[in-house]
């Protein structure tokens, strides 16, 4: 994988595939501290202690399809790599939240890439979950709710153009806003 937001959306895949009903979203990037934090967490069926404490190996996977799970190694390695920190926190019945943190100077930090196509595509494929984004820029920020948007949409379904026009435009001129169109 070469861009962070695609590993984004492997690792919100893992949420949907939990039966999330919500599921938070943040990217929260600081030039300050030197820091690029990425924050998924939902209210799916979480996972008991036994596990968690394998959920971040290679070789273990609940798929039956294929024997070897790379989502979560892969993202924590990636964020390992920069000198940065992963963590997961899990329960039973009640949700996950996995947190990666990267060296953002650092040369093995791959870029962010296309985030803004990401969270438009996990909106408009899984309009039945509440997702809620973040993104940060050196303190500023900015929030979609897909719950604030339907208010907005009214009766346009998530699924035609203009909704889906109106998610993209609404990405990109915020983020531009926060971040002054940096290339991250
Ligand atoms: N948000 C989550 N809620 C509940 N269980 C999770 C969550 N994220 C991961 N898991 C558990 O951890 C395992 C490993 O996840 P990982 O993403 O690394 O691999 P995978 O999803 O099994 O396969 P892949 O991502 O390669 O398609 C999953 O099979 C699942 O059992
Ligand atoms: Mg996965």
């Amino acid at each position: 994988m070469t861009e962070i937001s695609l590993n984004i959306l492997d690792i919100v895949q893992n949420s949907i595939q939990a039966d999330a009903a919500y599921i938070y979203i943040e990217v929260d990037v600081n030039t300050n501290e030197d820091t690029f934090t990425v924050f998924v967490e939902d209210d799916g069926c979480g996972m008991s202690p036994e596990q968690l404490a394998q959920a971040a190996d290679p070789f273990y996977t609940t798929r039956t399809t294929r024997k070897v799970g790379l989502g979560l190694p892969f993202f924590k390695q990636a964020a390992e790599s920069t000198g940065g920190n992963f963590s997961i926190l899990s329960e039973l019945g009640k949700g996950t939240l996995v947190q990666a943190q990267f060296v953002l100077s650092h040369i093995d930090r791959m870029p962010l890439g296309d985030i803004n196509g990401t969270i438009t595509t996990l909106i408009l494929f899984n309009q039945d979950i509440s997702f809620r984004y973040v993104y940060q820029y050196n303190g500023q920020s900015f929030v979609l709710d897909t719950e604030d948007i339907r208010r907005t949409l009214g009766d346009i379904p998530f699924d035609a153009p203009e909704a889906a026009e109106y998610i993209a435009s609404y990405l990109d001129e915020n983020k531009r806003k926060v971040d002054g169109g940096a290339d991250i």
